[in-house]
């Protein structure tokens, strides 16, 4: 499998009154093209710090400190990877959205309450993919049942390639305001209300022609996640990261969309990258996991192996903590809490609640390595 996002080494820090909150530490994670990754942990653990640090989107007081962000746009596994840390803001914001998109816990905060849904998914498109657009607007014009004005056709058409090559050419703001040419500009937003209600409807709602309408107040939490994915996907992009994006939902309706998200990876996208708490969820839904604890990432491995042969102890008392219907006995809590980390705990930062913890583990820390095909895990007790 080649590779699409590294981080290696990442440390992440909070500089707060109570101290330096040390919330990732060392991770070294690695996401392949084409699969969907889990990142599971409890609540805390730095797996929305993750996301955010590879997005360069780690707001003040936080800061990236230390490692590399390694992407790698082609699947070819020939391609040298870009480090996201030595790039330009614009570079950055042209990356979110064009190749990577985030949907998160919160879909209102997504979303503009004075813009209707059809605007905003109109504006993802109009926005990510213009040249497409326009293109596609173009070979129309040329299509033989055309029947626009021949010189008006021609005057279109230079327009559309103009947009194509440089979209923000003055002669584009010139033509938008001029009352008769504007509708190059009009014909473009139709295109995309067209391309917004196609990408809705095949979200699941019916009655899209109707929704575009709306304005995100008139909608469920659900139908709203929803439209949050269609603007995700309207940037079409090579990895969608969700981040805890169903937690807020019933049941029913976050199950029908972790089947949609199942769905548009075989069609949409390339690559997910899920964060949950929900063990459940990740058994379902990916084809690789990765397990963090209190800012490291203890073990990662192909789901059924995670299932099957946990190695690292926080991933097997996180295992043995979740309810299955077929458990006999009593649930079994993991001892001691989460650690403070302003304050983390020296070496393993599981050490002080791990049964197998030894002296090594209290001095030095474990590196990953791997015990299996496709499985690594850092412990020393494993590693022994
Ligand atoms: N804005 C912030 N200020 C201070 N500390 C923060 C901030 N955001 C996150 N952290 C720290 O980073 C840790 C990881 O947070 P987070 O990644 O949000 O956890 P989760 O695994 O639940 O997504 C938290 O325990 C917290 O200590
Ligand atoms: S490295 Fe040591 S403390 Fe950490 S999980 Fe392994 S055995 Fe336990
Ligand atoms: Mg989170």
């Amino acid at each position: 499998m080649a590779k699409l996002l590294e981080t290696v080494d990442l440390v992440t820090n909070f500089y707060t009154y109570e101290g330096v909150v040390k919330a990732l530490d060392h991770v070294s994670l690695s996401l392949d093209h084409g699969i969907t990754f889990g990142l599971v942990g409890e609540s805390g653990c730095g797996k929305s710090v993750t996301v955010r640090s590879m997005m360069r989107i780690i707001q003040e007081p936080g800061k990236v400190e230390g490692g590399q962000i390694l992407f790698y746009p082609t699947d070819d596994g020939n391609a040298k990877p870009t480090d996201l840390l030595r790039q330009s803001e614009s570079y950055m914001r042209a990356l979110r959205g064009d190749s990577i998109s985030m949907i998160f816990q919160e879909p209102n905060a997504a979303l503009n309450p004075i813009m209707s849904i059809g605007d905003q998914v109109s504006e993802s498109f109009l926005f990510h993919r213009k040249v497409e657009m326009c293109n596609k607007i173009n070979a129309d014009l040329n299509a033989a049942e055309c029947r626009t004005f021949y010189p008006l056709k021609k005057i279109l058409q230079a327009l559309y390639r103009t947009a194509e090559k440089k979209p923000d050419a003055w002669i584009l703001k010139v033509m938008s305001r001029i009352p008769f040419l504007k509708i190059w500009d009009r014909r473009l937003r139709r295109e995309a209300l067209r391309r917004s209600i196609d990408i809705i409807e095949k979200l699941g709602i019916a009655n899209a022609t109707e929704i575009v309408r709306r304005y995100p107040h008139n909608l469920s939490g659900g139908m709203k996640q929803r439209i949050v994915i269609a603007i995700a996907l309207a940037c079409h992009p090579i990895l969608l990261i969700a981040d805890e994006a169903t937690s807020n939902l019933d049941v029913t309706i976050q199950a029908q969309i972790l089947e949609l998200l199942r769905e548009l990876k075989q069609t949409e996208i390339s690559s997910v990258l899920l964060i949950t708490h929900d063990l459940g969820i990740v058994a379902e839904t990916c084809d690789r996991v990765g397990v963090m604890y209190a800012g490291n990432l203890c073990e990662v491995a192909d789901i059924k192996d995670l299932f099957r042969s946990p190695q690292h102890p926080y991933t097997r008392a996180l295992l043995n903590s979740v309810p299955r219907l077929s458990q006999e006995g009593e649930l079994q809590s993991i001892e001691g809490s989460v650690p403070n980390l302003v304050t983390p705990p020296s070496g393993c930062r599981f050490h002080p609640r791990c049964p197998h913890a030894m002296e090594v583990c209290r001095e030095e820390f474990p590196e990953m390595k791997a015990v299996a095909k496709n499985h690594s895990v850092a412990c020393y007790w494993v590693n022994r």
